[in-house]
């Protein structure tokens, strides 16, 4: 039969086959042969197409693009990637948290906001969500607290009384289930939203002095949300609807992009600062650490081939370039080691070799063989040697994100500093940033999500929650579930 001029099929090995519809029998009604190998070939690849989904965060897209830095904030890192004029490819992948890799896009939930820069210096990830705070400040609970947030063992639902029985018992998650059940708990779009680094990182000059700073990229398409009808309504319309925004949009050249704002905190502050600068379940106010311009990031490709780019991209906070460092932040020296795990699992130890993961710059690493690697490795295969392999420059590359600490092993919550609580960043965000329409609508959302299966005792417990947040909006929850 005539292929019309088109490319011939071939098998893997790159042998033309004779067909695409049949496979090889004896006689038209006769038993098929074991040795028509390409009909095994399909067969054995289409069983093993499917990797492990991320365990959160299983749910999302992605998009590649540019950074660009506009301002200079030389005086804080020394960090190629954000030296005044530099241009860096990236990749950034959105998602939601608790869904699974088919769930829809509108479910309530944080947003992952996922940057990877293929910087000069290195791979530089920036591990974000579309929130600047998080639910916990102990990685101990996190993995608690994503399985309350997923199914349960018996029947395999998700289970509203679970989630709060969790958020109950765990006062420290106020501030970021408030802003979860507000507007900005359901983006409109992943463009509409903005992405913070939510931890505080550390970041160090030439000259070697350290600050301790925070990200925020603000959308320039400002922020918008659907209400959770509109969300309802689509999650069971178009599952896809946020993926299928981002890739129409860039599809269409309107690229969407983020303006990166830092704050940027003094070393020394830190210690008698009112908040714990390191308690991921606050925010640094603007008041105190406003706002410095630093860059634009704009998407502006879209994948080609979703499973290589976007399912198989690996993001680890621990990929950290010189002038950026880690903070005493818990819950982020938890992720440190996580991620690199996690990907080891999905992905198979030699994931950084898999073209999205791989850095735009010389790798000389000791790492060697393990399954799918695709690097030769050369000699000599140890160090020290003296044989001119790599040799670390301590001299060029000293650690960098270092601060002192001693004391006795311990596990103990933080140090609390002069305004540290659980529920007073929440009462501000209630009070003083929402206006009346949107206390309207968190008051529904809240009294929505808890109609939905929250049974005593939890559900006692849920509404004193309320009343410590703000005492006026944990009344109107309690007459609202009444
Ligand atoms: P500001 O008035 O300076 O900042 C308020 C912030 O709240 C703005 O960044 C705004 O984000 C954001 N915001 C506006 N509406 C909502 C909403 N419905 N849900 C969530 N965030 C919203 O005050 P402070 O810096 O003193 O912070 C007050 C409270 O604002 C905090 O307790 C925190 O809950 C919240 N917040 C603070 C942030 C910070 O880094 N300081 C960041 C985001 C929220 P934008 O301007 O980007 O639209
Ligand atoms: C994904 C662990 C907190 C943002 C993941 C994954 C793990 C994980 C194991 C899946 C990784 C993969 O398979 O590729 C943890 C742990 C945390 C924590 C142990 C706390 C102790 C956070 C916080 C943020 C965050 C605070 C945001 C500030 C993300 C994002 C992804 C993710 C955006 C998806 C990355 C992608 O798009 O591939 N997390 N996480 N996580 N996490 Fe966390």
């Amino acid at each position: 039969m005539s292929n019309d001029g088109r490319k011939p099929t071939t098998t893997d090995a790159g042998i033309p086959v004779a067909s695409d519809e049949h496979s090889l029998t004896v006689g038209p009604d006769g038993p098929i042969l074991l040795h028509d190998h390409y009909l095994i070939e399909q067969m054995a690849n289409f069983n093993r197409e499917r990797i492990p989904e991320r365990q959160p965060h299983a749910k999302g897209s992605g998009a590649f693009g540019r950074f660009e830095v506009t301002h200079d904030v030389s005086a804080y890192t020394k960090a190629a990637v954000f030296q005044p004029g530099t241009k860096t490819d990236t990749l950034i992948r959105f998602s939601t948290v608790a869904g699974e890799r088919g769930s829809p896009d509108t479910w309530r939930d944080p947003r992952g906001f996922a940057l990877k820069f293929y910087t000069s210096e290195g791979n530089y990830d920036m591990v974000g969500n579309n929130t600047p705070v998080f639910f916990l400040r102990d990685p101990m609970k996190f993995q608690h607290f994503i399985r309350s947030q997923k199914r349960r063992a018996d029947n395999g639902l998700r289970d509203n009384d679970m989630q709060w029985d969790f958020w109950s018992l765990s006062p420290e998650s106020a501030h970021q289930v408030t802003w979860l059940m507000g507007d900005r708990g359901i983006p409109k779009s992943w463009r509409h939203m903005n992405g913070y680094s939510s931890h505080t990182y550390m970041w160090v000059n030439a000259a070697g002095e350290r600050f301790w700073v925070k990200y925020h990229f603000k959308t320039d398409q400002g922020i918008d949300f659907l209400t959770q009808d509109e969300a309802d309504k689509l999650a069971g319309t178009d599952g896809d609807y946020h993926r299928r925004d981002l890739f129409n949009a860039i599809k269409r050249g309107d690229h969407p992009s983020w303006t990166l704002h830092m704050q940027i905190m003094p070393f020394d502050d830190a210690a008698n600062y009112r908040f714990n600068p390191f308690d991921l379940t606050k925010v640094w106010p603007h008041a105190d650490y406003p706002l410095q311009e630093v860059g634009k990031l704009t998407l502006d490709r879209n994948p080609t081939d979703f499973h290589t780019e976007i399912e198989q991209a690996a993001f680890e906070p621990n990929n950290l370039v010189p002038g950026i460092g880690i903070s005493p932040d818990k819950m982020l020296l938890g992720r440190i080691f996580s991620y690199a795990d996690a990907h080891r699992h999905r992905l198979g130890v030699n994931y950084k070799q898999i073209p999205v993961n791989r850095p735009k710059c010389e790798v000389n690493s000791y790492t060697k063989d393990g399954p799918m690697r695709i690097d030769n490795v050369s000699d000599p295969v140890y160090a020290p040697n003296s044989k001119g392999g790599p040799q670390a420059d301590g001299a060029k590359y000293p650690e960098m994100a270092t601060w002192s600490a001693d004391g006795q092993f311990t596990r103990a919550a933080y140090t609390l500093h002069a305004e540290d609580d659980d529920w007073g960043q929440a009462g501000t965000l209630v009070r003083e940033v929402m206006n009346d329409e949107e206390r309207d609508r968190l008051v529904s959302n809240i009294v929505g999500h808890l109609k939905g299966g929250v049974e005593e005792p939890v559900l006692g417990r849920a509404l004193e929650y309320w009343k410590n947040v703000d005492k006026d909006l944990g009344e109107r929850v309690a007459k609202g579930v009444a």
